[in-house]
């Protein structure tokens, strides 16, 4: 898979999803599906969603013990997604047990993202609440590393940090980043954000992009923008 604009669908049941994903008569976007469609429409959201011909992100972001982690993942394999997550903060021996139970049989498995900090974490709330000393960026670098040598095959991270993410894991460590925003649009509630031409500029192998293609007037040509933007 090269370089994709994923769509944010951050909607709360499944009729709202496919009342926007019907707008999308001709190129079929890959959807991320997040914490609250999942829960709130189950597993067949998922199933139904792929057979419209759309690859997805199911964004999860497991953290558990090793074993519970690894058979979650078994379940999730079988949904056939193309790309899910974790918490790198669930730390090395996890990370392998996820990877352990999203091989399937023949060896295939969807791509296994970690999450490194939120980015709602702080250094003030890492060290306050984590006790966790070091600098903010050292700490998503050490964790990104950690997913490498894992075996992951990337990370969620800032547009921003892209490039270094590449410097210390490689050209092939994927990252997958939101805060995405047009040149001339809203930046809502996103602190440090790129556009989708900078972002390709960075490197970035993904953008997650919500509100500036769900919320547009009109969505698909919100879309076009951004696929010609980073894409193209
Ligand atoms: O609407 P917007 O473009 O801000 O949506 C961005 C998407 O990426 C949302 O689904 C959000 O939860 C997700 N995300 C984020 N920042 C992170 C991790 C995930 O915005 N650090």
């Amino acid at each position: 898979m090269g370089r994709d604009v994923i769509v944010a669908c951050d909607f709360a049941s499944a009729q709202q999803t496919f009342d926007f994903l019907d707008k999308f008569t001709g190129r079929k976007p890959f959807v991320k599906i997040g914490m609250e469609l999942y829960y709130a429409e189950g597993p067949e959201i998922v199933r139904q969603i792929k057979a419209r011909g759309h690859k997805i992100f199911l964004d999860l972001k497991l953290h558990d013990i090793p074993n519970t982690v690894k058979k979650a993942m078994a379940v999730l394999s079988n949904l056939d997604v193309d790309i899910t997550n974790l918490h790198a903060a669930g730390a090395t021996a996890m990370m392998q047990g996820a990877l352990e139970g999203l091989t399937r049989p023949d060896g295939t498995r969807p791509l296994l993202i970690a999450v490194t900090q939120l980015t709602s974490t702080d250094q003030e709330s890492m060290e306050r609440d984590l006790l966790i000393k070091e600098p903010i960026d050292q700490v998503v670098m050490h964790y990104a590393k950690t997913a490498k040598n894992a075996g992951l095959d990337g990370v969620v991270c800032s547009p921003l940090e892209s490039g270094k993410v590449h410097d210390v894991c490689g050209k092939d460590f994927l990252t997958i980043t939101p805060g995405v925003r047009f040149a001339d649009g809203d930046v809502g509630d996103q602190k440090r954000v790129m556009t989708p031409a900078q972002a390709k500029e960075i490197g970035s192998d993904y953008i997650v992009v919500g509100r500036p293609i769900t919320a547009a007037a009109d969505p698909v040509a919100a879309y076009e923008r951004c696929v010609a933007e980073f894409v193209d």
